[in-house]
């Protein structure tokens, strides 16, 4: 097979991931909350966006290079984190890893992991992430914290869009588990998909064991029994603006807020010591009735863009999205499933596919609005109607 996968957009991508994967997992990747107004939402509003090309620039040494929290990247992505991407690949969350390493960008492990923090982080190396879901019991997570620490995580990501599960009524349709088991619902379906049952399942059942969240600690592990995805993770409904607070004491690298929508909140972020925020709408996974992240994010950046880094992500599939970000302020985007298809179509050399296509959009199109690279971005390029 060629280096394309004869995949040449992530819609691409997308479609080979379904193919491959039983509907239940596909569907646990692909989908969002309720109606899923928002998941529609966050790609139209891209389309309300437009470039304003500028003419005879020379773009012959374009770069799209960034910093960030004193860290050089190639190009301005990073994978966001996604709670079960081991059901993707056997080991997904390694060969999601690797595949932002080799590509200069970071990799943000997600708690959910189907890996450990640290073998991810023995095996993959390059500048990862960690992000946090806070448990009900504080100081659990706060010795997770403590072990993405040693394991020399860059980044910590706290997010606080999802204090309780949200619906997803389709994971209960689909039986889909985790720890992974057989139920009526999904056995047929996993029996029609036989490369996903031998390449994933199979090789957990015969060295690990069922697929579950290998970062939690062993008497919260013995406690999940296997529940509809999404439901079985431990999440708290009592987070407040202290919790960020005391993080920010145990925590001395980059500290982020992922699930930001209201400029206030990026405010609170910065006067409790983080020192960035991604604006997001959880890809449309959680509230299913909010204004797109792209929408929200000049506004975040007019509030708070002096005092933190503000990132963004939800429904980014195209290179001009990131120009979009990027021209309306954002430092960075985070893409999700768009990785996701890619390491469940070929593993790491997959996921590699999805972020070259990215940075192949990207750069093509900045040549074609005239930008001579990433750090030149800004409204200019946009026909803003205000
Ligand atoms: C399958 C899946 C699992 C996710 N799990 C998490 C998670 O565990 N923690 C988290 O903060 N965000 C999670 N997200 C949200 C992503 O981090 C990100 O915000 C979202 O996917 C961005 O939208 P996009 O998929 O359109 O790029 C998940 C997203 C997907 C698709």
């Amino acid at each position: 097979m060629d280096k394309t996968l004869g995949a040449y957009d992530i819609a691409d991508l997308r479609e080979l991931a379904r193919r491959r994967l039983p509907r239940g997992v596909f569907e646990f990747f692909d989908r969002g909350n309720g109606d899923e107004v928002a998941v529609v939402e966050n790609r139209v509003a891209f389309e309300r966006i437009k470039l304003a090309p500028h003419a005879l620039v020379d773009t012959s040494r374009r770069s799209q290079e960034i910093t960030l929290f004193g860290e050089r990247h190639r190009i301005p992505v990073a994978i966001a984190p996604t709670g079960s991407a081991g059901l993707a690949w056997h080991e997904g969350e390694v060969a999601l890893a690797k595949a932002a390493r080799e590509a200069g960008i970071p990799f943000t492990l997600a708690t959910g992991s189907m890996t450990s923090l640290e073998r991810v982080a023995a095996e993959a190396g390059g500048t990862l992430w960690f992000q946090v879901y806070m448990w009900p019991d504080r100081s659990l997570s706060h010795q997770l914290v403590e072990r993405a620490k040693a394991a020399g995580y860059k980044a910590l990501v706290i997010t606080v869009d999802t204090p309780v599960p949200p619906g997803r009524e389709y994971n209960m349709r689909n039986g889909m588990t985790v720890p992974f088991s057989f139920t009526r619902r999904n056995v047929t379906d996993v029996l029609m998909h036989p490369r996903w049952l031998a390449g994933v399942l199979m090789r957990y059942l015969l060295t690990t064991g069922m697929p579950r969240y290998e970062n939690y600690p062993a008497g919260m592990q013995s406690r999940i029994t296997a529940l509809p995805m999404g439901r079985s993770m431990a999440v708290t409904d009592s987070l407040t603006w202290d919790d960020l607070r005391a993080l920010r004491k145990l925590w001395p690298h980059a500290l982020l807020v992922k699930g930001i929508l209201r400029t206030q909140d990026a405010v609170m972020a910065a006067e409790c010591g983080a020192d960035g925020v991604i604006v997001s709408n959880h890809g449309g996974r959680a509230v299913d009735s909010t204004r797109a992240p792209i929408e929200v994010l000049p506004e975040v950046v007019e509030a708070a863009g002096k005092r933190l880094e503000v990132l963004v992500d939800s429904g980014f599939r195209r290179g001009a999205d990131v120009a979009k970000a990027l021209a309306l302020g954002a430092r960075a985007v985070l893409i999700g499933r768009a990785t996701l298809y890619g390491v469940a179509v070929a593993g790491q050399a997959g996921a590699a596919r999805a972020i070259e296509i990215y940075r192949d959009e990207l750069d093509r199109l900045l040549a074609l609005i005239g930008c001579p690279g990433v750090a030149s971005l800004n409204r200019d390029y946009l026909a803003l109607s205000e």
